[in-house]
């Protein structure tokens, strides 16, 4: 079902950010209504906010309309999370007393949802002790703190007190939203991206592996509650909000990084793709060009296949990338590494494998093999982690 969430507008300059942080979880189907104080309105308009959000804009002249329906109580208590953004020192000081002289700390008092607070304000404003003992209050009585940030505040200074920024705002509310979810009390292990194997300071061999589906695995997770560890080679995306990240560089050290939490782990996806080879020799000095070179090449550790050996309760989830008969290639690897998910994707299709934003996959399991229609790697995710949960409930 779509999630709602309230977002309470207090007045300081980060506000103009709001718009920003509307369109975040717009895109994401996420129902957004705004409720902004009157000192709100002189940074962001409730017009801005209504058309991004296609909602009624909530302030304080709707108290008046409140003889026929607690427009507070609603807000408060029929959403699935209330967000304070930004957070003045003075909002968070109303919220701790429970006084309640507007719209905005009249749904704070009344609040029976999950709330967070994504702070804004100058720094010694921030580094107060009234303003520290009321984060800890809050905090004690439950709410998420997102930030604030270091960086430039509209003071003119550096410091501490920067709100942060609409997407990570968005990505805290949505593990927020999702710390009951179905995967809460699971410990998910993901690895990803390619690994590099050193041929000199300079050179290294390496695949085309972008990384996207297993961030997009590790995000999913996350936000349907679970304990994420991500083993990762090197990457130029985000890593996700709310993931531990083990950043390794070789395939010996992607299987070294696994190894060290493996034990702990209830399910791993292997999206990875380790450099099968590397040099039987790394060059310490940088090699300057001739006209032949040959470079002679062992191979790297089996990762999943070591996995598969070790293998006590986890429940093992391989991805195989084939260009030819695949899905003969995919079940021998699935025999071979002793796995209990396969999801294969044929790269030569357009539309699924390397650097793309979308894959088709076929999922193989002890009962058989179902092919997905063409999906972004989001929902492939998503539908990932939510088949490997039953499918391990299964066992
Ligand atoms: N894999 C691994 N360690 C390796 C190679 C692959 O853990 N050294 C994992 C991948 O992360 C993937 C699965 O094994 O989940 C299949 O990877 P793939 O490269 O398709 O298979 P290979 O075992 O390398 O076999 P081949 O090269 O014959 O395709």
């Amino acid at each position: 079902m779509k999630k709602r969430i309230v977002l309470c507008i207090s007045g300081g300059i980060a506000a103009f950010k709001c718009a920003q942080l509307v369109r975040c979880f717009v895109k994401e189907d996420i129902d957004v209504t705004c409720v902004m104080t009157e000192s709100a309105k002189q940074f962001v308009t409730p017009m801005t906010l209504g058309i991004l959000s296609k909602n009624p804009v909530y302030d304080d002249a709707a108290l008046k309309d409140e003889i026929t329906r607690p427009l507070h109580i609603v807000l408060a208590q029929q959403y699935d999370a209330i967000v304070v953004a930004p957070a003045t020192g003075n909002i968070m000081a109303k919220a701790v007393c429970g006084i309640a002289d507007d719209l905005v700390s009249s749904v704070l008092l009344a609040a029976s949802v999950p709330v967070a607070f994504a702070p804004a304000m100058n720094e010694v404003m921030w580094k107060n002790p009234a303003t520290q003992e009321n984060v800890a209050k809050l905090i004690a009585r439950g709410a998420t703190m997102i930030g604030p940030a270091d960086g430039d505040l509209a003071c003119g200074v550096m410091g501490t007190g920067r709100m942060c920024e609409p997407e990570e705002i968005f990505e805290r509310t949505m593990l927020m939203l999702g710390k009951d979810g179905p995967a809460k009390g699971k410990k998910i292990l993901v690895s990803a991206g390619p690994t590099r194997e050193a041929i000199d300071p300079v050179r290294f061999i390496s695949n085309r592996s972008s990384g996207k589906m297993g961030y997009a695995i590790a995000r999913a997770a996350a936000r349907m509650g679970a304990d994420v560890t991500l083993v990762t080679g090197p990457c130029a995306i985000d890593v996700p909000y709310g993931v531990k990240v083990l950043p390794v560089e070789s395939t010996t050290q992607m299987l070294d990084a696994v190894l060290s939490v493996y034990e702990d782990i209830d399910i791993v996806f292997k999206a990875a793709a380790p450099a099968d080879y590397t040099p039987v020799e790394t060059y310490d000095q940088k090699l300057h060009k001739k006209d032949d070179l040959s470079l002679e090449l062992t191979s790297t550790p089996d990762v999943l296949g070591t996995m598969g050996a070790k293998k006590t309760h986890q429940f093992l989830v391989g991805f195989a990338a084939e260009t030819y008969d695949c899905m003969e290639h995919a079940l021998g690897k699935m025999e071979r590494k002793n796995l209990d998910m396969m999801v294969l994707n044929d790269v030569t299709r357009p539309g699924a494998g390397f650097d793309v934003a979308t894959n088709i996959v076929t999922v193989i399991t002890s009962e058989g093999a179902c092919e997905w229609p063409m999906m972004s790697k989001e929902e492939v995710a998503e539908k990932l982690v939510t088949q490997a949960l039953d499918e391990a409930q299964k066992r």
